[in-house]
């Protein structure tokens, strides 16, 4: 492995990756955990690989802020992406992100999710029944992308004839959090937020007029806001709450299912292992934890130092802009033995691929259980499903998935 070495960790830059490095990143992120596991980046900024150099940063939010107003400012001058991603609460510190997410929070409960699982399971077997009809069929296109957008549909109470655009603008806002955002990222995000405020704006409207139950309708929650304290978020927040809702459940899950059913591509024995042993509730649960570590769809996070701090030995001032790279950290053999080995009964298997902390993924519960139901019916369905033809990634650092998955079933 001469080719990735102290010299790949010493050239590494988030701004310029190299083109193989979207085919497999791994062993980019092997050398830096071993040769520059705090490395400081071309433009100043801090790269994180190791597990346990992460998890404490995620654990303490008042030193290592998600506050992105000072590195947005610049990267995106004033501009509907600029206004969305510094009011989202995933980008936000205490109180506004205590509040945002202790409303988002109570429409998840498990009692909710549970309650979601009928509606799942139809909605897959129809995408299944016409996947039979076909036989060549693209992974993403009619499987994986077809699931998430009517879960969180639901969840926000967007009418289904109205749910077309949802996964163009949710690709455009997140690409624009890659690390080089270029002119057309730019434009295409900021032109998604102005057109999802629009939309929201309307159905906004029309849900104060007709309420849905506070209960599970994470739209009416937002708009009546917290009884206890009598808090309401402003029209603005309540609508950059709801666009961040709809992307943040909507790509990662495609991706955990597109990337999970790849993978097993790749592992014909860990493949026929799941397939074989489908009504085994625990190996499901414990293959998705493996998938989500394996190939991690969110591979990068964000935070901002707010005084001195020491992070794996090297003191860094305040203002650090920090990645935390959650796809080297689930790859890390001081946590994982045998880290790019497929284990779907991996135990323990504590990945970060939900982060960690205050900011831990508040519809974790939901993408596993779209997971669960998604990837054991398809197999037990088509358990000798195989590619066929060149998959496209999505081609980003950030997001890892494919857009494309053409396969036999
Ligand atoms: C495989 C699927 C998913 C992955 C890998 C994922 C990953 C993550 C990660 C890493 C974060 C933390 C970001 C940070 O603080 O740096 C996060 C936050 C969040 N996610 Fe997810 N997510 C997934 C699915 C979902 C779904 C389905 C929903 C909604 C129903 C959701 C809603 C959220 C929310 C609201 C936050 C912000 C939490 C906060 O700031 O307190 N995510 N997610």
């Amino acid at each position: 492995m001469a080719m990735f070495s102290g010299g790949t960790a010493a050239r590494f830059d988030l701004a310029t990756l190299a083109p193989d490095f979207f085919a497999n990143p791994y062993p980019f992120y092997r050398a830096l955990r071993e040769h520059a596991p705090v490395k400081r980046m071309p433009d100043g900024s801090w790269f994180l690989t190791r597990y346990d150099d992460i998890l404490p940063v995620y654990r303490d939010p008042k030193i290592f802020s998600s506050d992105k107003r000072k590195e947005f400012g610049p990267k995106y001058g004033p501009s509907p992406l600029l206004e969305h991603h510094t009011t989202s609460l995933v980008f936000n510190d205490p109180p506004l992100h205590t509040r945002v997410r202790r409303l988002i929070l109570g429409a998840l409960s498990q009692r909710h999710i549970a309650a979601m699982e009928p509606g799942l399971v139809a909605l897959v077997d129809g995408l299944l029944d016409a996947m039979a009809d076909k036989r060549r069929v693209d992974l993403i296109e009619d499987f994986a992308a077809a699931i998430p957008i009517e879960i969180i549909g639901n969840l926000l109470g967007v009418p289904r004839p109205e749910r077309g655009p949802l996964r163009g603008w949710s690709l455009a806002i997140l690409g624009a959090l890659e690390p080089v955002l270029t002119p057309e990222r730019a434009a295409s995000g900021n032109a998604a937020v102005l057109e999802m405020l629009a939309y929201l704006s309307d159905l906004v409207r029309q849900r104060r007029a007709r309420p849905g139950d506070p209960d599970t309708d994470v739209l009416t929650r937002l708009i009546d806001g917290d009884a206890a304290d009598g808090e309401r978020l402003t029209e603005n927040e309540l609508l950059h709450q709801c666009i961040f809702l709809l992307n943040a459940g909507h790509e990662t899950t495609t991706n955990l299912i597109g990337n999970a059913l790849y993978t097993l591509t790749l592992w014909p024995s860990e493949k026929a292992r799941l397939a074989a042993n489908l009504d085994d509730a625990d190996l499901v649960k414990s293959a998705v934890e493996e998938f989500l570590r394996f190939e991690s769809s969110n591979q990068l996070g964000n935070r901002i130092t707010t005084q001195e701090a020491v992070v794996g030995g090297v003191t860094l001032p305040p203002d650090s802009r920090i990645t935390l790279c959650i796809g080297a950290a689930n790859r890390d053999p001081a946590q994982f033995p045998d880290p790019d080995r497929l284990d779907l009964t991996r135990e323990p298997n504590r990945h970060l691929a939900f982060a960690q902390g205050i900011h831990t993924c508040a519809g974790m519960n939901l993408a596993r259980l779209e997971a669960r139901v998604a990837l054991s019916r398809f197999l037990a369905r088509f358990p000798d499903y195989a590619l066929d033809g060149e998959p496209t990634r999505g081609g980003r650092a950030r997001f890892r998935g494919f857009l494309h998955l053409p396969a036999r079933v």
